[in-house]
């Protein structure tokens, strides 16, 4: 199936970059990453309102919101129709069997609640799940949207679509871009295209302020044959994302999928057989260290403690959403690759570290700053940011033995600053 037809690309755009070539298309939002909880991964399309009230609940309650989750977003399924717009005229209905209330009923309980509301389309005919798209009825939708009371829009043009040229690509995601602007309600935007057509390159300019770097993320930590498969892994995720850090910045993230903690491996959406709970923790580090949005995939309901401890790590969130935003870069790995030293620098000078064993085995791994980081600190402290210990000060290379799989993820702060 193709996206688009030829002759709607030429058209649309031609149209397009002739009546916007001058418009501003940023939308001031989403400074940091968003952080929430999204349907898909665990639920699929098998999501309702009282599933979505009681994660509501759930996330107020047990401290999820107050650590910044707080974006709510309905993936795939909310819709009344599966099928063709065409054969549906009219605006785009909830499923009234799924959402009695409906979404404006629901967005009004996620904001007295301190949430915000996320919703899901697609530029085709059909979304990936085979619900009615948005093509040809952009404005309408958005504006759908905006009176409901909607603040964030994943618009997937699914991962299907490889062979779509950039430029139709380009043209729909600038449509909704635009429609959503006109709305008048902030709605943070994920143009979701699944990595392809270099979106990282253009994305932002057309006004989105995430985007997937990759096909579906699977519940694995590293799975060799599942990227020929069309699944990512976790290690898949960040390989793919490690020439990508440039695109990434206040406003505008490389998207490295919703999050698999606590999954286990019972997703019924996702493929994938789990993983330890010390590969759900460095996934999640790894995420905050290079900018990801944060957005929960599994039952927030039946979360075990370790993973909720995990989540809710507000050192790690803390280098997630950093105002300076940057993302972390791959700083040094050793001549296997088993061994990588991810590194950033933080809004006040400090830097965060991560120092990942990629390995079967447990590693003695080294952080040396000017071999690493090129800082010409002589003195420096560092905090554990796991153990939530502080160390140092040392002057020398800093040791540690890192677990099969895990990060240690740490923070540094100059103690005497440079001796020339
Ligand atoms: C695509 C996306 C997923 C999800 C589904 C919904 O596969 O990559 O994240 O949104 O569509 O149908």
């Amino acid at each position: 199936m193709r996206l688009l037809s030829l002759s709607f690309l030429l058209s649309t755009c031609l149209a397009v970059v002739a009546q916007n070539s001058s418009s501003n298309l940023n939308n001031s939002l989403s400074l940091t990453p968003a952080m929430g909880w999204s349907s898909w991964n665990q639920f699929g399309d098998s999501i309702n309102e009282q599933l979505i009230m009681e994660t509501i609940d759930s996330m107020d309650k047990s401290g999820l919101k107050e650590a910044g989750f707080i974006y709510i977003n309905l993936d795939d399924g909310w819709q009344r129709y599966k099928g063709d717009r065409k054969d549906h005229p009219g605006p785009l209905e909830a499923d009234p069997v799924k959402f009695p209330s409906g979404i404006k009923a629901l967005a009004d309980y996620a904001h007295s609640k301190g949430f915000k509301l996320g919703i899901y389309s697609g530029p085709g005919d059909l979304t990936c799940a085979g619900y009615t798209g948005s093509k040809d009825h952009e404005s309408e939708d958005a504006v759908l949207w905006a009176s409901w009371g909607i603040d964030h829009l994943k618009y997937d043009s699914c991962c299907s679509h490889a062979d779509a040229p950039q430029a139709e690509v380009q043209a729909v995601v600038r449509t909704m871009s635009l429609a959503l602007l006109s709305s008048s309600r902030p709605i943070v935007y994920h143009a979701c295209h699944c990595g392809w057509v270099s979106v990282w390159e253009w994305a932002a300019a057309d006004g989105a302020n995430q985007w997937r770097i990759g096909q579906d993320i699977s519940d694995d930590f590293n799975y060799p044959g599942n990227r020929e498969k069309y699944y990512f892994d976790v290690l898949d995720m960040l390989d793919r994302g490690a020439n990508l850090t440039q695109y990434s910045g206040p406003g505008h993230w490389n998207d490295y999928d919703m999050l698999i903690v606590g999954l286990e491996g019972k997703s019924g959406q996702l493929v994938g057989t789990g993983a330890s709970d010390v590969e759900y923790r460095t996934h999640f580090s790894m995420w905050a260290m290079v900018a990801s949005p944060l957005l929960i995939g599994a039952d927030v309901r039946t979360l075990s403690n370790t993973s909720l401890t995990t989540l809710l790590n507000r050192e790690i969130i803390e280098l997630n959403q950093d105002p300076l935003g940057k993302p972390a870069d791959v700083a040094w790995e050793s001549a296997d690759k088993t061994q990588q030293i991810y590194a950033k620098v933080m809004a006040d000078d400090s830097y965060a570290v991560a120092l990942l064993n990629r390995g079967g085995a447990t590693a003695d791994m080294n952080l040396n700053l000017r071999r690493d980081l090129t800082i010409p600190w002589d003195k420096y402290r560092v905090r554990d940011l796991w153990k939530h210990e502080d160390k140092g000060p040392y002057d020398m290379p800093y040791s540690v033995e890192v677990m099969a799989h895990e990060a240690k993820i740490l923070r540094i702060w100059p103690v005497e600053k440079t001796r020339n």
